[in-house]
């Protein structure tokens, strides 16, 4: 989807839970904040949970309808708001102890690309969390999109999981009010 379907999907109303996936702050609560991107973070509410933790962070998305809806809730000035497609967008080299990818759901090749630019984006022992829509949920989940070119796997992630000390590359099961979900995790470090 392009930005402007976006921005029409977002100035419809709400689009996402308003707080973090059950997931995302599972593996973040114990983690020491720093300097944090949200790639893709659409209305914030991965953003807004992490500043709201003590972390700096910077929310990207190229849908400014996304970013305006995060930009009114509360505690959004702490977080820095960026409108810009992450393909072209960069953070400087070895400046975040945070990515986090949450559902950015891209052609294989944009994807792939994309972590492998953006781990050279983490300090040593920095953290990856890529976390999206898995290509099986197609036909043993529920919701999410339904273009299998877009969606994630074991597989795809591991070209951008053989740059990281990998702390978890799996097919996750996420719990929905309309039933399981199945999604694709990958959760590392970038290498001293
Ligand atoms: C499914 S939403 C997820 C939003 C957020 N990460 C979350 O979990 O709540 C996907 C987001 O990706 C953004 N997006 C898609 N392609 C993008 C691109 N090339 N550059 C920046 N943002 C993009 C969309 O605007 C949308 O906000």
């Amino acid at each position: 989807m392009r930005a402007a379907d976006w921005d029409q999907r977002y100035t419809a109303g709400q689009q996402w839970s308003s707080g973090p996936n059950a997931l995302v702050a599972e593996l973040l609560t114990d983690v020491p904040p720093g300097d944090a991107v949200d790639l893709a973070a659409g209305e914030g509410r991965h953003a807004l949970w992490l500043a709201g933790r003590g972390w700096r962070v910077t929310a990207v998305d190229f849908s400014a309808a996304g970013l305006a809806r995060g930009q009114e809730q509360p505690g959004a000035e702490r977080v820095t708001w960026v409108t810009a497609d992450a393909l072209g967008w960069s953070a400087p080299q070895a400046a975040l102890d945070l990515l986090l990818v949450a559902y950015l759901q891209l052609p294989e090749a944009d994807l792939t690309g994309l972590l492998a630019r953006a781990v050279g984006w983490l300090r040593s022992g920095g953290r990856l969390l890529a976390l999206g829509h898995d290509v099986d949920n197609i036909a043993r989940g529920v919701g999410g999109p339904q273009e299998p070119g877009v969606l994630y796997s074991v597989e795809r992630l591991s070209s951008a999981a053989a740059l990281l000390d990998v702390d978890r590359l799996e097919q996750v099961r996420r719990d929905t009010p309309g039933g399981v979900a199945l999604d694709t995790l990958l959760w590392g470090r970038r290498p001293a």
